[in-house]
Order: structure tokens, then C-alpha cells, then sequence
């Protein structure tokens, strides 16, 4: 993960709203010069104008390209592994977690256990490289609206740069990213500020901005993006923060709070304009239990209010079973299998059993 991208002000936090001129700024000088630079790292077969227009060929016809997913044989044919764009594993592109001779690395990917159709989000057949290296490797999944959505798996397996995908922070080398009907890669940079304001996210530590105080932290998306008068601002601030018990707090400095009260204050500011979708990237990592069940129980009441989309990343199996209605699991580039909790808790899946029931035997290894 790029600090550039997406640590604006180190001193603060890991990571800055979505909507800051910070993080617009930061994504402008970065974005451009990362994807350059990854190219020319590339492997030729996936830097050469042949896949490149190969890929373009796919994305005209998005028909066609979504079938090529649910149909794809990709059989070895002899010469290892071949992806929907021709790339052959180990030769054009690794996968982290999947051997070079790997000729079979989706025999445990069973797909979704039941297609939703309410779909706030659609990632479609997304294919993302950073040099040799395949992160997504055509991966499809419907989030479904009103609903909290669970994303697991692996370390290092690509859910942050998900979330990216569906912001428009990253863009997919191949494949479509499908918000609330429109394709983020497609939007201009314009109607993507716009789009953005339908998000809400809580980055891991919170990402507030170090030299605000908690309430202007929380009041600056409204400043930023709406005309409301500093009275209604004020109204809408202090009910948030009241919401998740920082009502005393307004006139603390970040580096004043606990970890947990930073990601109380990172929620609030997440919910201020009343986003359609809501992202929580570890909302739970470095909580000790009991405030990590307070933080389910706050996620799950201000849905309940709210509604909309939430989406969770989270290692944390206990977050799964307390607040997931839909869990997805996430594992060498795709999504092994999706569905209602429930479902997936008691999956006969080997990895999908593993992973939700912490076993040490089964697909998954350390290394
Ligand atoms: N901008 C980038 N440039 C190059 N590689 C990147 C970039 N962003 C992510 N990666 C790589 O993509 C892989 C997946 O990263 P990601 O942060 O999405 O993992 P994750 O599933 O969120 O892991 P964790 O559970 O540890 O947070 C990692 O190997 C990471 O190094
Ligand atoms: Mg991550």
C-alpha cells in the first residue's frame, strides 16, 4: 500500500477522508506516476499493446465479458494456468498464495451460494495488477443493498484494494466496478467527487485529521460538500457524535483519544452525510473485546436506523458472527463463495470451512 496515496498527514492517522482535498490532491500527484511506473515494471505480456487492446476488445462488450467469467474453462492445456485475458500463471503474472504450476487454483471456489438481486454494488470480473503481480483476478460479487456485508480473508489478499476499486481510488486493469448503476471507472472526475458523496468510510485508525479538533473533524465533509449553515452543521455533529458516545468530547485533539474513541469519531464522520453506502476497513483491529462488541453493536444500530449499504472488512470472526447479514470470502484473487451468513458459516466449502471456523487444517497454510 502507497503511504502517498493515502497518508497525507502521517502525524494524523493512516489514512484521510475520502472526500479531502488532501486525498484528491494526493490521488492526482500519485495515481498517474504509480500507474506509469507499474507498467514499465511490468511483465511485457501484460505491459504490450496486444493485451492492453485485448483488453479494451473485453471491456466494449460487457456481455461478453461476463460470461467469459461464469463460463471460463480455463483449462491448462498443457502450459500452466491461463486467465479470461490469455495471461499464463507464473509466466505473465503471479498470484501471492498460488504456486507457478498451479493448474487448478480455483477448485475451491464454488461461487456464490445464493445470487443476489438487490445489488447496491457489482464488482464485475475485475482484474487488478501491480507489476507481475495479480491481486484480483477476475473477481465478481454483488453487495447487497440494505444489508451489512462482510468481506473476509487472508491477509494480503486484496480486500483493501477492493474498497479502492469501488471509491475509484484504484481502477481495474479489466472488468467493471457497478455503483448504485454507474460504472465508477467511467465516471468523470467530476461525477466521481459527486459519487463520492454517497460514501461513507472508516479507515482503520480512524484517519482524522491531527490538527482538528473531533468536532470540526466530523463537521468537514459537511463544510466541504453541503451549504448548510454552521447552526444545522452543529445540530447534525452533535447528534453524531452523541450517537457514539463522544457527546463530551467535541473539543478534544485526536492524539487525545483512545484508539477506539478515534474510531467512534472516524464512524460519525463517516455518517454525516448520510451516506447510501458505508465502508469500514478493520473497524475492529487493535479493539480490545469488549469495545470491539460495542463498535458492532453501534454499526448494527445505525443501520438498523439508517439503512443502506454497509460493507465490513474485518479478520475478526466473532465481528462476522455478530453483525454480518452477507459474508464473502476473498482468497487468491476471487471470491470463493458468497451468500447469507449463515449459509457460509455452516458451508461444507474446505477453504471457506477453514477460514470461518479458524481451523489449522485444511487449504490454507501459512505460507
Ligand atoms: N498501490 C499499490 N501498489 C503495489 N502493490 C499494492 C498496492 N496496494 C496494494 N498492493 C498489494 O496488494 C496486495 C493486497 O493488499 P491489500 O492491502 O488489499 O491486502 P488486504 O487483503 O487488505 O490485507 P490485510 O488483511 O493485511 O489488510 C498486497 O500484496 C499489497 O502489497
Ligand atoms: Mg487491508
Amino acid at each position: 500500500m502507497s503511504d502517498t496515496e493515502e497518508t497525507p498527514d502521517p502525524q494524523a492517522s493512516d489514512e484521510t477522508p475520502i472526500n479531502s482535498p488532501e486525498v484528491e490532491a494526493a490521488i492526482e500527484k500519485t495515481e498517474e506516476p504509480e500507474i506509469a511506473g507499474e507498467m514499465e515494471a511490468a511483465d511485457e505480456a501484460v505491459a504490450s499493446d496486444d493485451s492492453i487492446a485485448e483488453g479494451e476488445q473485453q471491456l466494449e462488450d460487457a456481455e461478453s465479458a461476463q460470461l467469459a467469467v461464469t463460463d471460463e474453462p480455463e483449462p491448462s492445456n498443457g502450459k500452466g494456468f491461463v486467465a479470461t485475458d490469455g495471461a499464463v500463471l507464473g509466466k505473465d503474472f503471479v498470484i501471492p498464495g498460488v504456486g507457478p504450476g498451479d493448474n487448478d487454483p480455483y477448485k475451491w471456489h464454488t461461487g456464490p451460494k445464493q445470487v443476489t438481486t438487490n445489488n447496491a454494488i457489482e464488482i464485475v470480473d475485475v482484474v487488478k495488477q501491480f507489476g507481475r503481480t495479480r491481486i484480483l483476478n477476475g473477481l465478481n460479487l454483488g453487495l447487497p443493498d440494505d444489508q451489512i456485508s462482510m468481506v473476509l480473508g487472508p491477509s494480503g489478499t486484496g480486500k483493501s484494494v477492493l474498497i479502492k476499486h469501488i471509491v475509484g481510488l484504484l481502477y481495474p486493469d479489466h472488468g467493471d466496478v457497478i455503483v448504485k448503476g454507474d460504472s465508477v471507472p467511467d465516471l468523470s472526475d467530476d461525477d466521481l467527487f459527486e459519487m463520492r458523496k454517497k460514501f461513507g468510510l472508516l479507515f482503520q485508525d480512524g484517519a482524522l485529521f491531527g490538527s482538528m479538533n473531533i468536532f470540526d473533524n466530523v463537521a468537514f465533509p459537511l463544510r466541504q460538500h453541503t451549504d448548510k449553515g454552521e447552526d444545522e452543521i452543529e445540530h447534525i455533529c452533535e447528534r453524531r457524535l452523541r450517537e457514539v458516545g463522544l457527546g463530551e468530547a467535541h473539543f478534544k485533539m485526536p492524539n487525545e483519544l483512545s484508539g477506539g474513541m478515534r474510531k467512534r469519531a472516524g464512524f460519525a464522520r463517516a455518517l454525516v452525510l448520510d451516506p447510501e453506502i458505508v465502508m469500514f476497513d478493520e473497524p475492529d483491529s487493535g479493539l480490545d473485546p469488549v469495545r470491539t462488541a460495542l463498535l458492532c453493536e453501534l454499526i448494527k444500530e445505525v443501520h438498523a436506523e439508517s439503512g443502506g449499504c454497509y460493507m465490513v472488512i474485518s479478520h475478526d470472526l466473532g465481528t462476522a458472527r455478530r453483525i454480518a447479514d452477507f459474508i464473502a470470502v476473498l482468497w487468491k484473487g476471487r471470491i470463493v463463495e458468497s451468500g447469507p451468513k449463515d449459509e457460509l458459516f455452516e458451508s461444507d466449502n474446505e477453504f471457506v470451512h477453514q477460514f470461518l471456523q479458524a481451523d489449522v487444517v485444511g487449504p490454507l497454510a501459512m505460507d
